[in-house]
């Protein structure tokens, strides 16, 4: 229970008289608690194979299954609890509310979900807790996004979905940012996807999904994930 897999997924847009085959039947499996990274390059179908597992966007066709259950197949209202209650994202640009502070941004989460973490204790686990009192113009990019984490884990999810989490950090900030998201995988045991198109993080994941023009062209597991301190980008 807790896997992560999808038999052949596709995913068309009709664009006029267009259509854009933007996943073709991708088809990969993701353990519980494994750190999966995704890449590729722009226009891959990253973005689109991350918003049909966080039932952001429904499938063409194929089969979706999370924690047991085949998502493909949920109502609108089921794909609703299914965002809400199992999922945590964490996109590129934080999202976070100016006026609201760090722990008041996680609050907002902890009011949506079943099990949540305190959110301070979500904001400790990311590095935050002498800054829970500040509001998002007083962090650091890395530190909106860590709060953008600590919002994420505080539902306390199954399942944390991350676009681009380092997009829009420079490279030292992104590694502290990359480490809470790998020891949330291999220390808290969750199951984490990263999507990203800089292909020097893959040697920290258990598994490496390549894309490429809407489909998977590999599938690489690494036993030992190396150590993100040995890692140059
Ligand atoms: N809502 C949409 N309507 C039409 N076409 C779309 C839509 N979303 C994505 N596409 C198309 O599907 C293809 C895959 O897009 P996707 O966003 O998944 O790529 P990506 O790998 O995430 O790229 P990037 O690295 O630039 O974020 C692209 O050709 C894109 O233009
Ligand atoms: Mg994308």
């Amino acid at each position: 229970m807790g896997n992560i897999i999808l038999e052949n997924v596709s995913k068309d847009y009709q664009m006029g008289e267009v259509k854009i085959h933007a996943a073709k039947e991708v088809s990969f499996a993701v353990k519980k608690g494994e750190l999966c990274i995704i890449l590729g390059s722009s226009g891959a179908g990253k973005t689109t194979v991350l918003n049909l597992l966080g039932g952001m966007e429904r499938a063409t066709s194929g089969k979706i299954f999370s924690g047991g259950q085949d998502i493909t197949q949920l109502t609108d209202l089921e794909l609703t609890d299914y965002r809400r209650y199992q999922i945590g994202f964490v996109f590129q640009f934080y999202n976070l509310i100016p006026n609201l502070t760090a722990l008041e941004n996680v609050e907002l989460a902890k009011q949506v979900c079943k099990s949540p973490l305190e959110p301070v204790n979500a904001l400790q686990i990311v590095g935050l807790k002498d800054r829970i009192d500040n509001f998002p113009a007083q962090l650091s990019g890395g530190q909106q996004q860590r709060v953008a984490i600590a919002r994420a884990i505080c539902k306390n999810p199954d399942l944390l979905l991350c676009d681009e989490p380092t997009g829009a950090l420079d490279t030292e900030t992104g590694k502290t940012v990359i480490g809470v998201l790998s020891d949330i995988s291999h220390k808290m045991g969750k199951t984490v996807i990263i999507v990203t198109h800089n292909s020097l993080l893959a040697p920290i994941a258990n598994r490496v999904i390549e894309m490429k023009n809407g489909s998977v062209v590999a599938n690489t597991v690494q036993n030992k994930p190396a150590d993100l301190e040995g890692i140059k980008w």
